[in-house]
């Protein structure tokens, strides 16, 4: 079927619901066909570098050869199982989990999106302590379902009716448009101190748990300070309080670690695990410790959808991170991050419309501006770079809460003549969108 009767079936049976129809609305865009690897391909032949790796969920790459040799060895045992009773593919995973984590965070239950191991994230902290107000970043992004919704600031629209209550934002720490005074200790000490004290006056009692992005991804590529997240801890410890990360868009190794708190080496009593994780299959992943486990289930946690502990989902989260493990991705996300560094450096260089660079490894973005002085935010600009990006065979997003920071998630094959290709239709659309 070509692009134009795929849009015509389209009009007539979809309902349009993409985030970015504002950039591009879908049936402008390309109608995607197949893929392999970093590469995807429309309807009309024509191929585009995947620099948003699907909806980041392709991160291994497109198809990758593992992921389908255990679909098609799985499907021909045990597709789908029921919830009440455990099988073998959802254990085995759960113990996979555990071995790439830090102790004591061992015990896992499963999901199919990141919204709902963020839903189970929220449900038990609450079963767990017994409270019921949760703090999120003022730009976080944890999903899309009724209850994550309530804890996505940065996707905060009018007409969805009241939110779920007991959900509280607390300012980001967005160092590059802090509105803080330093207080002298790195200014992320004052959103901190200001969050906490209004998380305090609204909560009904003592906070249930904070949840954060150690990379605030939809919100603009938001890199967390470590004193930030060390004070978030100590915050939280003194209230009794959990500390939950949402790793869906910083875990299974994109960063340069299995996990972004290694690398801060600030745990969280409850990490959420999504998007690669079944390396192109829905699955995601609620992880806790033996101690918050225990204080749920006494306290009556029970969950589950139907889907929730299909072992063929569980094999393909197995098979993405032995892949992961094995070829050490971890370094080859450094690697390809250090070069897609050098040639945005490189474009910030000749463009002052390139205001800031931020993120590490595979997830970075490059905030626009109008002037590097004033930081005026460049919204228009950045749809312009967008369209023409698309245009010239490069996909990504725009996100901020200005609209204005191009984000880059290209998967682990990414090669560096990929790097320097992207990079190059990337200063094109930039010339381009510049007139
Ligand atoms: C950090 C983060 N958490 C949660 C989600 C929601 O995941 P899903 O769309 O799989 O429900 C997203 C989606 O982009 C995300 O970026």
């Amino acid at each position: 079927m070509k692009r134009d009767e795929a849009i015509g079936r389209a009009r007539e049976y979809l309902l349009p619901t993409s985030l970015l129809s504002d950039i591009v609305p879908a049936e402008e865009g390309p109608v995607i066909e197949r893929a392999d690897a970093s590469v995807v391909w429309d309807t009309e032949g024509r191929s585009y570098l995947d620099f948003n790796s699907g909806q980041m969920c392709s991160t291994l790459g497109h198809n990758n050869p593992r992921i389908q040799a255990v679909i098609r060895e799985q499907s021909a045992v045990l597709t789908h199982a029921s919830t009440v009773y455990y099988n073998l593919p959802q254990v085995e995973l759960a113990e996979r989990i555990a071995s790439i984590n830090d102790a004591p965070l061992r015990k896992s239950v499963f999901g199919e999106s990141g919204s709902d191991s963020n839903e189970l994230a929220v449900l038990l902290a609450r079963r767990a302590t017994g409270r019921m107000s949760i703090g999120a970043l003022s730009l976080s992004f944890h999903g899309l379902s009724d209850a994550t919704r309530a804890i996505s600031f940065s996707a905060a629209a009018p007409g969805y009716g009241p939110a779920m209550p007991e959900m509280f934002a607390i300012p980001t720490p967005y160092c590059y448009r802090c509105p803080y005074e330093s207080e002298g200790k790195g200014c992320c000490m004052a959103p901190l101190h200001f969050g906490m004290e209004t998380l305090d006056k609204q909560s009904a009692g003592l906070p249930a748990a904070v949840i954060v992005e150690p990379i605030v991804s939809a919100g603009g590529v938001i890199e967390l300070p470590a004193e930030y997240l060390e004070g978030l801890r100590r915050e939280l410890d003194r209230r009794g309080a959990l500390l939950i990360y949402d790793e869906a868009q910083t875990g299974l190794g994109k960063l340069g670690t299995m996990f972004a708190y290694q690398a801060y080496g600030v745990q969280p009593d409850i990490l959420t695990i999504s998007k690669h994780l079944g390396g192109g299959i829905a699955i995601s992943a609620t992880v806790t410790t033996d101690a918050v486990a225990a204080r749920a289930t006494a306290n009556g946690f029970s969950c589950g959808h139907s889907h929730s502990s299909d072992p063929l989902a569980c094999k393909a989260g197995t098979a993405s991170i032995d892949e992961i493990v094995e070829n050490d991705l971890p370094q080859r996300a450094l690697a390809i991050g250090r070069r897609w560094q050098d040639n945005i450096r490189a474009l910030q260089q000749r463009h002052e419309v390139v205001g800031d660079i931020r993120g590490r490894g595979l997830l970075q973005g490059i905030e626009l501006v109008r002037d590097r002085r004033t930081k005026e935010p460049a919204a228009g600009l950045a749809t312009d770079v967008y369209r023409h990006g698309l245009a010239n065979g490069l996909m990504f997003s725009v996100r901020g809460r200005h609209k204005n920071v191009l984000r880059f998630v290209p998967p682990f094959t990414t090669t560096d003549a990929q790097l320097d290709q992207a990079a190059e239709i990337l200063e094109g659309s930039i010339r381009k969108a510049l007139g």
